[in-house]
């Protein structure tokens, strides 16, 4: 009989069978898919697994740092952490528009994570968190960073490996409770989606390091906010988005020209199309005072009321 107890039994065998003693290589960003395989295989092959985490300076406040201490010094993985992010704000200097940002983003990612392949000896196999809805292609634009058909490219001809990917057919329910069994945080099994080119996609335009903290900031507050409120796990997706313009505001008696920042709450099923969360106004008020007060460079705040279609979730 079908259970998760035996679905990572299972696995572990055939894993282990696959890769016999050989090495296996992964891209660990965090997110549900990537973490659930690394912990399926850190039980399996143990420190035959090489985890390279690329922090791209896009990633919400406290994710590399939840990714080094739950895998690095919880679960003891061999975990190589790059601290990529001023090489990624810089190839994104003066960069506006969308799509480029989105191709910049997933070139420099692939760029980044083969130049640590090639440092590394003997490595075998590629682990990826591929599920299902990533086989038959949903609406979500799920960017699994090895996969050449979504918006990222794959790596070099001369850089190919054998495939593990033991999560292929479950879907993300699935994955979660799996990763519920092997211990992984609730937190990190019940996150919200996050999308692959980050806070990056959110700090609308050309990014600048000024509104990209505004972003993480602010992010943090409404995360934090609705974890209070009881919401977490119980809205779909919510963040926050600064756009790349200024408005006319006081403080302290005088006047500022700041930027604004942007609430999203949104619920769906399939991301295809979605509704907005109706936020209690005593919350919005205590989320709009702590952003505010606490973010610097921000004197407005607003809420975005538009389903989709016609918006999209994100806002780029
Ligand atoms: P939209 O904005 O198209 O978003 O309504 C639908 C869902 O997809 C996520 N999203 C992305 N995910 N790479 C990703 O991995 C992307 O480039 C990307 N763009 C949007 C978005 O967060 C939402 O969950």
């Amino acid at each position: 009989n079908w259970n998760m107890k035996n679905f990572i039994a299972d696995q572990i065998d055939l894993i282990r069978q696959q890769v016999g003693d050989k090495k296996v290589l992964l891209a660990l960003s965090g997110g549900v898919d990537s973490s659930v395989v690394a912990a399926l295989l850190l039980k399996a092959i143990g420190d035959q697994l090489v985890c390279v985490h690329v922090n791209h300076g896009l990633l919400r406040k406290g994710e590399p740092e939840q990714v080094v201490e739950v895998f690095q010094k919880q679960l003891g993985a061999t975990l190589i952490y790059v601290d990529a992010a001023d090489r990624f704000l810089d190839k994104l200097k003066d960069v506006a528009d969308p799509e480029k940002k989105r191709k910049i983003i997933g070139a420099e990612f692939i760029r980044v994570f083969e130049e640590e392949a090639r440092k590394l000896d003997g490595i075998d196999f590629l682990a990826q968190g591929t599920i299902y809805p990533d086989i038959v292609e949903s609406g979500t634009k799920t960017a699994k960073i090895v996969k050449s058909h979504h918006n990222v490219g794959g790596l070099p001809e001369d850089l190919q490996f054998a495939l593990v990917e033991p999560l292929k057919y479950l879907f993300k329910d699935e994955v979660r409770a799996c990763g519920v069994e092997l211990g992984l945080p609730a937190d990190m099994v019940y996150r919200q989606p996050f999308p692959g080119p980050g806070l990056g996609v959110r700090c609308l335009g050309a990014i600048t390091r000024e509104r990209l903290e505004a972003v993480r900031e602010s992010d943090a507050i409404l995360r934090e906010e609705f974890a209070k409120a009881g919401l977490q796990g119980k809205v779909w997706q919510y963040f926050t988005i600064v756009p790349d313009i200024k408005s006319v505001g006081v403080r302290d008696h005088a006047r500022s020209f700041e930027y604004p920042v942007i609430i999203r709450a949104v619920n769906t099923i399939d991301a295809m199309t979605a509704t907005i969360e109706h936020l209690d106004w005593a919350l919005i008020d205590r989320i709009t005072d702590r952003i505010i007060h606490e973010v610097p460079g921000v004197n407005r705040v607003c809420y975005d009321v538009t389903p989709k279609p016609t918006g999209t979730i994100e806002w780029e």
